[in-house]
């Protein structure tokens, strides 16, 4: 494993390394025991969009493993006036040891990797999320103790988290089933990957249907983040793809409940729902820590 680009490019066998170590690493900071795997070493971090849990997890991992964390936005960069990834991958490549990057085009991730001599981890693009879906799997592990048998449920938008946990779910053994409006299906690629797993993966329009006996129910927002300008149309068209009480009682009565956040009470999740799940909720993103660290780890050390 060179970079994180997604979880496509990963294989079971890497997942589990990393949730394995990210267990690890997670006991060794709750226990006091030093863990400076990458003691001397400097990670840049890329923003072309905000970030709360990203950036903040990130900074604090990197100083956790004795490395430094570099917080670089794109307001400040030359590529936020045009200077191409081709060369900034080429010149940043001789500073740091490592490159966290969030931006809007999943090209830009792949061309820093391809120009780049350095590790690449995707911090978020338009097409997906693996270090989030990391950490969701982490904590699916952690309250349900392994994904034997297990079926996740995602309601509302096919978008960058729906993508990497179609895939990620898949690949460690899980059922996934998905429900959103026509038009807002995931793209073809995730689709087609999927479809080998046969009636292992079901997509369709009824949230009650996909919900039906899950053990994992997870959504996240109807407009991401580049796409505020379609809100009100958006709105409308997920009407309905709400995790609530009714939906809950359609799941397995000792369902968990992820959401990546921020969220968006009332809209894609009750309030009411999102509480009774919070401790799952806020582990998810503590999570986020833990298996970043080992994905660093991994990588970088
Ligand atoms: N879930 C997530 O990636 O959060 P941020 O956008 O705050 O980084
Ligand atoms: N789908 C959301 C995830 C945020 C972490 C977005 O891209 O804005």
């Amino acid at each position: 494993m060179k970079h994180l680009l997604k979880m496509l490019d990963l294989s079971t066998e890497e997942i589990i390394d990393i949730l394995n170590l990210a267990d690890q690493l997670k006991y060794e900071l709750k226990h006091g025991i030093p863990h400076p795997h990458l003691k001397g070493k400097t990670l840049g971090m890329i923003f072309q969009k905000a970030s709360t849990r990203t950036r903040v997890s990130f900074e604090t991992g990197m100083y956790q493993l004795g490395g430094y964390p570099l917080f670089l936005s794109s307001n400040d960069l030359q590529i936020g006036r045009g200077e191409p990834v081709q060369d900034t991958a080429r010149v940043l490549s001789r500073y740091l040891d490592g490159i966290m990057i969030r931006t809007f085009e999943q090209k830009e991730v792949e061309d820093l990797a391809e120009y780049g001599s350095i590790p690449i981890i995707n911090g978020l693009t338009d097409f997906c999320h693996p270090c989030q879906v990391l950490a969701d799997l982490m904590t699916i592990r952690e309250f349900k103790g392994s994904f034997d048998g297990l079926k996740m449920c995602f309601i509302g938008d096919g978008n960058n988290m729906a993508n990497s946990l179609i895939v990620g779910c898949l690949k460690v053994g899980m059922s996934v089933a998905i429900a959103c409006p026509d038009d807002y299906q995931p793209p073809k690629e995730i689709l087609d990957f999927a479809a080998a797993y046969g009636d292992k993966f079901v997509m369709t329009n009824s949230p009650a249907e996909a919900a039906k006996g899950a053990d994992v129910l997870i959504t996240d927002v109807w407009a991401s983040m580049g796409q505020e300008g379609e809100s009100e149309k958006r709105k409308k068209a997920f009407a309905g793809y709400q995790i609530n009480d009714e939906l809950m009682a359609a799941a397995n009565s000792d369902a968990m409940v992820l959401h990546c956040l921020p969220a968006h009470r009332e809209e894609e999740i009750t309030a009411k729902v999102f509480e009774a799940h919070a401790n799952e909720i806020f582990e998810e993103a503590e999570n986020r820590l833990h298996a970043q660290k080992a994905v660093m780890v991994k990588l970088m050390a």
